[in-house]
C-alpha cells in the first residue's frame, strides 16, 4: 500500500495533488484548516490543523501519523505544500504579528511536520520521501514579497538538511518549484497595489500572457515524476523538468 500526507488541501495545488494521489491508488491524509469538498472516500482522511499555530502541530498530527505507521505502507510520501503569500509589503511596512504567522505556516510548520515524519516513520523496509513545495521566489527577491521568499529559501534548506542527515537508500528529500499555477495565490498577488507589491507587474504578466498552468496539470506531473519516479537526494526540481 502507498500512503501520502499532503498539507494545504482546501484548494489550489494541494487539493489537486490529493486528488491525483487518490486517483493513483494512494491512501491520502490531508492536513489543513479545511478540506476541499471534492476530497472524500474510504482512502482519504482529513486532519484539521492550523499550520500557523505551530505549537499545536505535534499533538494534532501524531495520532494520524501513528495510524499511518500502524498500517505499514510500503511507500510513504509527505508533501509540504501549504503556504501563504501574505503579508505582502516591503520591509519597513510589515506588522510583526502577520510576519510571524507567515513564517510559522511557510517555514516552521514544514520543519515541524518533517521532524514528526522522521521521528515516527523510522528507517525500515518502507520507502520514505519528503517533497517540499518551494518557488522560484526562494532565490529571486521580489519587492513586496519578502516574507514569502525568505521562508521559501529556508524551506529549501530544510530539504538539504534532511538530505545531509539521511543516507538510507529508502529515503529521499527533494524540493519542487512548481512554476506559475492558476490558483488563489496568484489572484491574491494580482489584487495588490503597486505600493504594497512593487513587483505586481510580474504577476499581472503571468495572467495576461496566459502563462498560468492549471493545478491539476501540475499535480499530475509532480505525482508521476517526483512521487513515483526516481529522484536525486536533496535536489531542487523546476517545473520545466517535470
Ligand atoms: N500558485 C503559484 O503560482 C505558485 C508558484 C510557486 C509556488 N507555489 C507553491 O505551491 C504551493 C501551493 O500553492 P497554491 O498556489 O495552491 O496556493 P493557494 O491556492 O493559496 O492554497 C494554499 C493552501 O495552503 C493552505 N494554508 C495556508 N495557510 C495555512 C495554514 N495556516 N494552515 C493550514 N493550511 C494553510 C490553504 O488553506 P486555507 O484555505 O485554509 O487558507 C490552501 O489549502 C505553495 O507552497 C506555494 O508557495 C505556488
Amino acid at each position: 500500500m502507498k500512503s501520502a500526507i499532503v498539507t494545504g488541501v482546501s484548494r489550489g495545488l494541494g487539493e489537486a495533488l490529493a486528488r491525483a494521489l487518490l486517483a493513483g491508488g494512494f491512501a491520502v491524509a490531508g492536513i489543513g484548516r479545511t478540506s476541499a469538498a471534492a476530497l472524500s472516500g474510504p482512502h482519504y482522511r482529513f486532519v484539521a490543523c492550523d499550520l500557523a499555530n505551530t505549537i499545536a502541530i505535534d499533538a494534532a498530527l501524531t495520532p494520524a501519523f501513528r495510524a499511518i505507521d500502524d498500517a505499514r505502507p510500503d511507500y510513504l510520501c509527505l508533501i509540504n505544500n501549504a503556504a501563504t503569500a501574505g503579508p505582502v509589503g516591503t520591509i519597513g511596512s510589515l506588522e510583526s504579528e502577520a510576519l510571524a504567522a507567515s513564517m510559522a505556516a511557510n517555514l516552521v510548520a514544514p520543519i515541524a511536520i518533517a521532524n514528526l515524519f522522521c521521528r515516527i516513520f523510522v528507517e525500515g523496509t518502507q520507502v520514505r520521501r519528503i517533497i517540499n513545495v518551494s518557488s522560484g521566489a526562494a532565490d529571486s527577491p521580489l519587492p513586496g514579497g519578502g516574507p514569502y521568499s525568505i521562508a521559501k529559501a529556508g524551506l529549501e534548506m530544510l530539504t538539504r538538511q534532511l538530505a545531509a542527515e539521511n543516507d538510507a537508500e529508502t529515503f529521499r528529500a527533494i524540493t519542487v518549484r512548481p512554476g506559475v499555477i492558476d490558483t488563489g495565490m496568484q489572484t491574491f498577488m494580482r489584487s495588490q497595489t503597486p505600493e504594497t507589491l512593487p513587483s505586481i507587474e510580474l504577476f499581472k504578466g503571468f495572467h495576461r500572457d496566459h502563462r498560468l498552468v492549471a493545478p491539476d496539470t501540475v499535480a499530475v506531473k509532480i505525482v508521476d515524476k517526483l512521487v513515483l519516479g526516481d529522484v536525486e537526494q536533496g535536489r531542487t526540481y523546476n517545473y520545466s523538468e517535470l
